[in-house]
């Protein structure tokens, strides 16, 4: 039978029990950590992606992929509070779908932690390239340098993204060490990003630059460019949901959080309003200054954004100042509009905040091997912990490896898309998970209960599969190919030697469980 494997909710609840965190989380945390994990590379960087598929329906777009991500965000805080474990969607789906349905899941979520630490990266090398080394030092580094292949949608003369790949082996360096981030660093980095994120909106908003004339067409390339181009702004949408990704290790934090049932909506749904309203403000200030509407091809498309195509056109001069052109949107709109050095301090906000992003999502990638592995899935070898930093450093060793060569060779709008994909099927999974659960275990606690999840359930479900459905062709494709790879690695290598199938049911505590904290950013939480 393929479907038999469920985990005993029991075994995993009974692990839970042993770590019985303290509830010491109000709704004021949540929302801080929740920041600290979403601002990034997606409003930072695709900015210019976003208008490029959709022209100043770009702000559209960020409605749209926010509202998804806002019923999603309850209905992880539910089995969140629910199942309080490491492994987040891959343990919700092996206690309520079976074994080969959660390797799926697990194996999608590969895409979105590794690819998106992938994506921020390559996020921050534009800011290092742009901000610290021209703009600060005068320095430019060969094109060679600086981005992938053309033929991989990098710029003419690319051959590697060298700043990106520094950055992503630095990180997984520092969490092989066992580097983790407090919860005071991370207040520090969302005040300096939503500080610098205020200082645009404020000094774009009141610019003599602003022209409502910009807005107009509003939707150039329409609402639905159609399944598969990527365009529209629903296609914006789709790739823009980048932005929003990282709210989910948040839901985790469910546990320990005091008044659960209004808290955590109030933390989750808070943090999430509170990014959509700012991006909206980012995107209307940006194309409002200096315009956002696409480069379009032949037939009146725009041509796909992280294309070769695309590249080619923005190394023609009249492009050079394109918004959606861009590998710095933000700092390059300020100095447009002639305050440069506002733009430099917004750049070094990105260059010094986008780690910390990186750094979370790499985190919850090696957890989630990690946990795969414990159960068996994958070789022992993956979890052996460090005797004296006490992490898992073969498997961040290796998952940093791999993020750091798709950083090298790949362009930022590709891999959030890839990662995007990913997380969409992780996000809907998780919404069947929640109502699977509600009739299977309705007796078991929730600290937090979705209200009107026969809505709010479906909603998420049809909200993924959507912006899935409109992202571009290639990075839809890379889900099933990626998740046949999967397959045959679980048919070849790990269903004879799960843990589940040896009758192995128990969830064992291990060091790491005891010595790590669950999410970067809120190492010392309860103790402050
Ligand atoms: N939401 C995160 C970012 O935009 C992943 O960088």
């Amino acid at each position: 039978m393929l479907f038999d494997r469920i985990k005993p909710l029991s075994a995993i609840l009974a692990a839970a029990e042993k770590k019985s965190l303290h509830r010491s989380l109000g709704a004021f945390q949540l929302m801080l950590f929740g920041i600290g994990c979403i601002i990034g590379t997606g409003i930072f960087v695709l900015t210019s992606a976003g208008a490029q598929k959709a022209g100043p329906g770009l702000m559209l777009a960020f409605v749209i992929a926010g509202l998804v991500c806002i019923v999603a965000a309850l209905c992880y805080a539910e089995i969140a509070s629910m199942i309080p474990v490491a492994g987040s969607a891959y343990t919700y789906s092996y206690a309520t779908m079976g074994e080969l349905l959660a390797w799926t899941v697990g194996w999608a979520l590969v895409l979105e932690f590794a690819i998106a630490a992938a994506a921020v990266s390559v996020g921050w090398s534009g800011y290092f390239a742009g901000t610290i080394l021209n703009d600060t030092f005068d320095i430019a580094l060969p094109a060679w340098l600086t981005a992938g292949p053309l033929a991989l949608g990098g710029a003419p003369g690319g051959l590697i993204n060298l700043p990106a790949m520094v950055i992503a082996l630095l990180i997984t360096g520092l969490l092989i060490i066992g580097t983790s981030e407090s919860a005071k660093v991370n207040a520090v980095l969302v005040l300096i990003k939503v500080s610098a994120l205020t200082a645009f909106i404020a000094l774009t908003l009141s610019s003599s630059e602003f022209d409502t004339d910009r807005f107009n067409p509003f939707l150039p390339a329409g609402i639905f460019g159609g399944w598969g181009t990527g365009v529209g702004a629903v296609g914006a949408a789709a790739t823009i949901f980048f932005a929003y990704v990282g709210f989910d290790a948040v839901a985790t934090a469910a546990e320990e959080t005091k008044d659960p049932q209004r808290n955590v909506p109030i933390g989750l749904v808070g943090s999430l309003l509170f990014c959509t309203l700012f991006y909206i403000l980012v995107a209307g200030g940006a194309i409002g200054t200096i315009g956002g509407q696409p480069i379009m091809g032949p037939n009146g498309v725009p041509f796909p954004a992280g294309s070769a195509e695309l590249a080619r056109q923005c190394a023609l001069p009249q492009y050079a100042d394109a918004l959606v052109c861009s590998n710095e949107a933000l700092a390059h709109v300020l100095r447009q509009i002639g305050f440069g050095t506002v733009g430099k301090m917004v750049g070094y906000a990105a260059i010094l905040a986008l780690p910390s992003v990186i750094l979370v999502l790499l985190y919850a990638q090696t957890r989630i091997f990690f946990v795969m592995s414990r159960d068996g899935l994958l070789p022992d070898g993956l979890s052996k912990v460090h005797p004296k930093w006490k992490t898992p450093y073969v498997v961040t060793a290796i998952t940093g490896a791999v993020v750091a060569v798709a950083a090298a060779f790949f362009p930022v709008g590709a891999l959030a898309d890839i990662a995007n994909a990913g997380t969409l099927y992780a996000f809907g999974m998780v919404a069947i998970a929640v109502m699977v659960l509600r009739r299977t275990g309705p007796g078991v606690k929730r600290s937090f209960r979705v209200p009107g999840l026969v809505v709010i359930g479906p909603l998420t479900v049809a909200g993924c599969l959507f912006l899935f459905l409109n992202l571009p062709r290639d990075a839809m494709l890379v889900l099933p190919i990626w998740t046949l790879i999967g397959l045959v690695i679980y048919f070849g290598y790990s269903r004879s030697r799960s843990h589940m199938a040896r009758g192995i049911v128990e969830v064992p505590e291990t060091e790491i469980d005891t010595i790590e904290p669950d999410i970067p950013g809120i190492a010392d939480r309860g103790r402050d």
